[in-house]
């Protein structure tokens, strides 16, 4: 993404922001994973989305209308011991060059420069919570501000969140943002073919999780979440993430895995048969829930609202339920008891974009959202059928998602992923086609 995108979002967040204001914004810290091994960097959402700066140690801070620049950096400075073993640091000179800061200084200077600058400003934006650590530093500048409370400095009058507004703006995605989220959806669909052709009984639920991140790291991405790759009764478990056991014969897999490209994800699911027929009843159940995600698409459009979706896949799958004979009942009344939230528990989708359950509110003034372009939401209805005594045997342990990513366009949508196969014949002749090794 190129640096205009990421100035013209700074243009866009201090417009709102007004005159005699302030954002900062501290970078995600590094996390340790255990003793001396610490996970994969992976920067704070809001932090890179105004910055494209990828570092930790790094606070950035927004003052509109400041003379001396509106973008300044505070970053680490040039280490040449540490550099040797970590690899090669931005600098504040790399900072002002290479992002677009006006002004940046060395993160060990920011008790003496930042508290200056606040100083000046009336409105502080800032994340309250997110970063502990932080907020009591920022609430000791602002307490040494009001102990010192003479000439032009003064406390700020008022604390403002940040992520109001910088979320809002999250939600509506630009051109660049939909051709980065095209490109995750591309590489996790292609990911998703390698992995259905290569499935095979008697394979482990983590060999097929193998061939995603075989797909995703020749693509120079990674998993934009955990993998969730469950066969049998595993599929019903939501956030089954341990990808321990053996797929059998007969049984049904669902791979929920989606790769992140340039700090965007993509969030797919398909479910198939381990040996690339379906039994009776888990066709029945996975048509129901294609239907239901058909139906829920077709409410994706400028004007419906963000219930208007999920409302959608609730009654199909409820009136599926019922012919199938899993609930019984007149279908309206199933629906206002909640009695298909047994077999379908989850919602059927969450916005998406730089975060996999991405940012933005879904109600305004207690209202459901209108959906309107430049927004992408996941559609992801699905049914899971409980190891019950009072269900009989042939549907126990179904579980079954379909999960595709949807941009909101002037006029309808754009499945961002349907170039992945997702009908049942189509599955079928897609599982297990691969040559075996
Ligand atoms: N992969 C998490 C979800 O579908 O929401
Ligand atoms: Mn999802
Ligand atoms: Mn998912």
């Amino acid at each position: 993404m190129n640096s205009k995108e990421f100035a013209r979002r700074r243009r866009a967040i201090m417009r709102m922001m007004g005159k005699g204001s302030i954002a900062i914004l501290p970078a995600a810290p590094v996390r340790t994973r255990n003793r001396d091994v610490e996970y994969p960097y992976r920067q704070d959402s809001d932090f890179h989305y105004l910055t494209s700066f990828d570092e930790p140690d790094a606070v950035a801070v927004l003052v509109p209308g400041r003379a001396a620049g509106e973008f300044l950096l505070f970053c680490r400075g040039s280490d040449p011991d540490r550099e040797l073993w970590d690899g090669r640091r931005a600098t504040p000179a790399g900072a002002v060059s290479d992002y677009g800061a006006a002004e940046a200084f060395a993160i060990d200077a920011i008790d003496d420069v930042l508290p200056g600058i606040i100083g000046q400003c009336e409105r502080v934006y800032y994340t309250m919570g997110a970063q502990p650590d932080f907020d009591a530093r920022l609430m000791g500048w602002i307490n040494d501000l009001r102990e010192a409370g003479s000439g032009d400095q003064h406390t700020p009058d008022e604390f403002v969140a940040l992520d109001h507004l910088l979320h809002d703006l999250r939600l509506y995605k630009s051109r660049a943002e939909i051709s980065a989220m095209k490109k995750a959806a591309r590489i996790s669909v292609a990911a998703h073919r390698r992995a259905i052709a290569a499935c095979r009984p008697g394979m482990h639920e983590y060999q097929l999780e193998a061939e995603y991140l075989h797909e995703f790291r020749r693509n120079a991405v990674e998993p934009a979440y955990q993998p969730i790759v469950g066969g049998g009764a595993n599929g019903c478990v939501l956030h089954y993430v341990k990808n321990a056991d053996e797929l059998r014969a007969g049984d049904l897999v669902l791979a929920d895995v989606g790769c992140e490209y340039d700090c965007y994800a993509a969030d797919v699911t398909r479910t198939w048969p381990v040996d690339g027929r379906f039994t009776p009843e888990q066709r029945a159940l996975y048509d129901i829930v294609l239907a239901a995600h058909d139906a829920a698409i077709q409410q994706v459009r400028p004007g419906r609202h963000w219930n208007d979706p999920h409302d959608a896949a609730v009654q199909v799958i409820t009136a599926g339920l019922v012919r199938v004979g899993l609930l019984k009942g007149e279908p309206q009344k199933l629906i206002a008891d909640g009695k298909y939230r047994r077999f379908f528990m989850h919602r059927t989708g969450h916005w998406l974009g730089m975060d996999v359950h991405d940012v933005g509110d879904y109600k305004v003034s207690d209202h459901w959202r209108l959906l309107e372009p430049g927004m992408v939401l996941t559609v992801e209805p699905g049914l899971y059928i409980p190891n019950a005594r009072n269900i009989p045997a042939q549907w126990r342990n179904i579980g079954i998602r379909i999960e595709d990513d949807v941009l909101v366009t002037r006029d309808g949508n754009e499945v961002l992923t349907a170039a992945l196969p997702v009908a049942a014949d189509d599955i079928e002749a897609l599982a297990g086609s691969a040559a075996a090794d």
